[in-house]
């Protein structure tokens, strides 16, 4: 075994909660290691979000090119082709290109790196297992940002044959027929949506009496359900996945829905009932860092665990499991350890579900804000099939809907379901984050023709004056 190597960071995990973290130790003039047992990026880079946003975006082009092409004028002869190794092939160039590029930033910004699996030592040491051997690490402070991962349920077992998570669902090499989609959260209606484009057969099995229950404005999951219900995919809900099985070349999943036993037939199975924390690695006992009852690493507003030396960020530190919660952690924890004193303080996070249209949300629902205290709320929509430029891009279902306190209209949430969801909550975000009010959106001039017209009438309309539309009396 080597001697130990002093830092004064030493950050384990290389997700974006882990890499943004080191670059900016490094930044701030801190030495800095990051050790990561995998590919550089994390889950998010290499099997999470990039490779599925690769993947949505071409099953998308397919499917505008089969459907919205022609009433465009665009006559395609002949058949469209998926050439799925090539299409897998890109998608892979796409997360080694991105993987590649935080290589280099951490290099460039001089932070050390390691290939190989962290153990806590003691509570400054790290012990790191690698194709070289053994070796520790001691640092004056040490990042846990080593993330989380799919969760099984009893009688599913994911072999990434027969029964996928999201990572083998991402790599498939031949297109299955038929696909059962169990649980109908983020991952699974994300997965399902651009398979059912690339010509499979889906079928989703929902065990709460909603689809993205609990998460996503109740208004904005209706026309996610149209949209699916138009695309072809078929979703149970109240309907508890229970066991599955073998049958052939086939796959057999049994499921309770709506209180009756049945049987569904698949070629495979796409298990994407949740995540849980790492938090069962490393040795945490070792260096003193508690666990929650949720099974997340106790941590205070600075991130900070149970042990003063040693912070966790991301996904392992509790809801929501979002990678730019987790970069944001990254920088304050940076921040931190330089001797800022800051604290995690947000009225929220965004957060963005690559359905098709997107939804997309910032701040609370309305059952949010009562839960909250506020008794009166003025709540306006605007739809996307009155936005010159929606309508130009043939993508007009959805709208945008604000939620603001009835007496100050500050505005306290924002719901879109539509195109571009995911770019145009940004203002929104800022909108919440600022405290702004619906006048200060309604008077900001937004240029013409863009979807981002939309916010602005969306004020507008729960102001109960919107231009576009005709307007409802405020409730
Ligand atoms: P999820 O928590 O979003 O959804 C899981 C669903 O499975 C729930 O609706 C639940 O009722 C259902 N379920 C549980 N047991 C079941 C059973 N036996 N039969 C049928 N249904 C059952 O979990 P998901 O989709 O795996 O995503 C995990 C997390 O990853 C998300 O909460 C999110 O934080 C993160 N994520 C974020 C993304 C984004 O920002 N776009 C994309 C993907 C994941």
């Amino acid at each position: 075994m080597s001697q130990a190597n002093n830092y004064d960071v030493c950050v384990v995990g290389s997700g974006p909660g882990g890499y943004v973290c080191a670059i900016k130790c490094a930044q701030l003039g801190l030495k800095t290691v990051i050790v990561e047992k995998e590919k550089m990026g994390g889950v998010c880079l290499n099997v999470g979000c990039i490779p599925s946003k690769a993947m949505i975006s071409a099953a998308q082009f397919l499917h505008r090119a089969q459907h919205d092409a022609s009433d465009m004028g665009i006559e395609i002869q002949g058949d469209i082709v998926v050439n799925l190794p090539k299409l897998k092939k890109w998608k892979d160039s796409v997360c080694d290109r991105m993987s590649m590029g935080v290589n280099q930033l951490l290099k460039g910004n001089k932070v050390d790196i390691i290939i190989g699996e962290a153990d806590f030592f003691s509570e400054q040491e790290v012990e790191v297992k690698s194709s070289k051997g053994k070796e520790k690490i001691k640092a004056k402070n040490i990042v846990i940002a080593t993330g989380s991962r799919p969760i099984e349920i009893p009688g599913f077992k994911i072999d990434e044959k027969s029964v996928l998570s999201s990572t083998g669902a991402l790599d498939l090499e031949q297109l299955p027929k038929k696909m059962i989609t169990i649980g109908g959260g983020y991952i699974g209606l994300e997965i399902s949506t651009y398979l059912c484009k690339l010509g499979v057969e889906v079928e989703v099995l929902e065990a709460g009496p909603a689809m993205l229950s609990g998460v996503v404005d109740k208004d904005c999951v209706k026309v996610i359900e149209r949209k699916l219900k138009k695309l072809g995919v078929k979703v149970h809900l109240n309907a508890f996945a229970k066991s599955v099985s073998k049958k052939g070349k086939s796959t057999e999943v049994v499921a309770e829905i709506k209180g009756k036993k049945e049987t569904l037939i698949a070629d495979k199975v796409l298990l994407t009932v949740g995540r849980k924390a790492n938090s069962d690695q490393m040795n945490f006992k070792k260096a003193k860092v508690n666990i929650d009852s949720n099974g997340f690493i106790a941590i205070d507003k600075q991130c900070r665990t149970s042990n003063n030396k040693i912070f966790a960020i991301g996904d392992i530190a509790g809801q929501p499991m979002l990678a730019h919660k987790a970069s944001h952690e990254g920088v304050l924890v940076a921040e931190v350890i330089h001797g800022a004193n800051r604290v995690y303080d947000v009225k929220g996070v965004p957060a963005v579900i690559f359905t098709d249209p997107e939804i997309a949300s910032m701040g609370m629902t309305e059952e949010e804000c009562k839960q909250a205290g506020y008794e009166k709320l003025k709540v306006g929509k605007f739809p996307f099939a009155a936005n010159g430029k929606a309508v130009s891009l043939m993508e007009t279902d959805g709208f945008i809907k604000i939620i603001a306190d009835h007496k100050t209209n500050v505005i306290l949430g924002v719901h879109i379901v539509g195109p571009e969801a995911s770019n145009l909550i940004s203002e929104a975000a800022l909108a919440v984050e600022m405290g702004a009010t619906l006048e200060d959106l309604a008077l900001t001039i937004h240029p013409h023709p863009t979807l981002g017209e939309a916010m602005m009438e969306a004020a507008e309309a729960t102001l109960g004056h919107a231009i576009h539309m005709i307007n409802r009396p405020i409730r």
